[in-house]
């Protein structure tokens, strides 16, 4: 059986956490691969509503196994809190296992990026402020430290003395924050290495042992191919190494390409951002307003709390990110959220300054944040869909808009996600079975 990657085809928070909660049942390996807590998947099911920062959504499931692969960089105090409150909820997390190559997130990483954050002023990317980016920065550096590091005291001990000194140096020169305390962060991150150690294992090996046993592997990513450091609009990207996008998920889990047979594009019926950066079919009126707030749960951010930027749906920047994804199967979540719109409408192409018509993705997010919309309308169906549970159910309008969308950005919707709970889907096709780009 397969591998299968979850990836975000926007910019972030299309709802991943929600389907692969959904689609978890036919797996029996659910694993993050890349990212830190900057990420925030919401999950609502019988067992109530969760945020989860670190733990993949297939926890839910105590049947699956749950894997923090390799590409993950974990802030240890995050990671234990986020397994504490699961365990308190009656969550099972005996099946969680986090691998020994992931980094770590240490206590320099989200002072530096709020300082970075602050140098740049104006060119601010609007960063979660969690340090994932310069802990990435770190591991590229190849100054990093691992989890298999922080369980063992002695290699700890000489990585902190060989690390500490010289990000002391770069806090107090160029910063101007004060150094940390070597015996204070020892102290600290040997206590959270000694109660994340029964956690820790080689997480490739448990993939490959299900794969040999031809066991479906759900690989759940983390942000959206417009926020990814190589295909986003790069500098107001996200910084993994290695990248969120489905090309990202044989490293940070560590199988090879071949045994990724299917990738799962999530794709929300509108678009939202947070942070800085382009955004072309940005609404910043009325609309935009209503985009955020209608439907049961409003376009708040699930790690820092920020409000969403919205728009229309941005087929060019969908389209692109399925293309360079190699997305098999199409979700189309929140559909919900526009059933009260009279007309909706669609970008289909950017006008430059110019007066060029681009219906591709521009490499320049200058360039991006200069051009302006192309729009189709289309009527909207003003009728409830949260109760659909089949295709034939939705309204006719609901219908049009779906595959119009496919049509743009060519591929299949194969799930509509018409409310954020479990069962308010429509499966039309099975994302686990293989499909084959037509
Ligand atoms: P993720 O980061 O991609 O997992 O997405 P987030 O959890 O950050 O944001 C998605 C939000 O949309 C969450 O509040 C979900 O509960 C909610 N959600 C997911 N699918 C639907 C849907 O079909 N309709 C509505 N109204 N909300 C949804
Ligand atoms: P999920 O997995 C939405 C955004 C931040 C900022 C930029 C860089 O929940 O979809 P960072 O802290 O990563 O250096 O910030 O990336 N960002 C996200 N936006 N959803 C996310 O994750 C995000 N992870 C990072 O808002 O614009
Ligand atoms: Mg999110």
């Amino acid at each position: 059986m397969p591998a299968v990657v979850v990836i975000g085809g926007q910019w972030g928070d299309e709802g991943k956490g929600r389907i692969v909660d959904l689609i978890a049942q036919g797996a029996s390996v659910v694993a993050r691969y890349s990212a830190g807590n900057n990420a925030g998947h919401t999950v609502i099911n019988d067992l109530g509503e969760f945020k989860l920062n670190v733990v993949p959504a297939g926890i839910f499931y105590p049947d699956k196994t749950c894997l923090v692969g390799n590409g993950v960089a974990v802030d240890p105090a995050i990671l234990l809190n986020e397994i504490e409150q699961l365990a308190s909820r009656g969550i099972s997390v005996a099946h969680l296992f986090v691998s020994d190559r992931c980094h770590v997130i240490m206590p320099w990483h989200p002072a530096i990026d709020i300082a970075d954050e602050k140098l740049r002023g104006a060119a601010a990317i609007g960063t979660t402020g969690r340090g994932v980016g310069p802990c990435f920065t770190d591991k590229v550096a190849r100054i990093g430290i691992r989890v298999g590091d922080l369980i063992d005291p002695a290699a700890f001990r000489a990585r902190l003395e060989f690390v500490l000194p010289y990000k002391n140096a770069v806090m107090q020169q160029l910063y101007g924050l004060p150094p940390l305390d070597f015996d204070d962060v020892y102290r600290q991150y040997s206590e959270y290495g000694v109660r994340l150690a029964p956690f820790v294992r080689d997480t490739a090996q448990i993939v490959h042992e299900a794969l040999d046993r031809g066991e479906t592997v759900l690989l759940e990513g983390a942000q959206g191919c417009l926020l990814d450091l190589d295909a986003g609009t790069y500098e107001y990207v996200t910084a993994s190494v290695p990248s969120s996008s489905a090309g990202g998920a044989g490293i940070g889990i560590g199988i090879g390409p071949t045994v990724i047979q299917q990738v799962v594009g999530i794709y929300k019926a509108y678009v939202t951002r947070v942070g800085n950066g382009p955004m072309p079919s940005e609404l910043l009126d009325e609309t935009g307003m209503i985009l955020r707030l209608e439907g049961p749960r409003p376009e708040i951010g699930t790690t820092t709390g920020r409000p969403r930027r919205t728009g229309w749906f941005d087929a060019v920047a969908s389209r692109y990110s399925a293309m360079v994804n190699g997305v098999t199967s199409g979700v189309l979540t929140r559909l919900d959220v526009l059933d009260n719109f009279p007309a909706i409408k669609i970008c289909i192409a950017y006008e430059t300054e110019d007066g060029r018509t681009l219906t591709t993705l521009p490499a320049s997010s200058v360039v991006m944040g200069k051009v302006r919309p192309v729009y189709e309308e289309v009527d909207g169906w003003r009728a409830p869909t949260s109760k659909c549970r089949t295709w034939d159910e939705l309204p006719q309008g609901a219908r049009d808009y779906i595959r119009r969308i496919e049509s743009l950005i060519k591929i299949p919707i194969d799930i509509v996600s018409v409310g954020p709970e479990r069962d308010q889907a429509i499966i039309v096709h099975d994302v686990l079975k293989v499909r084959p780009r037509t």
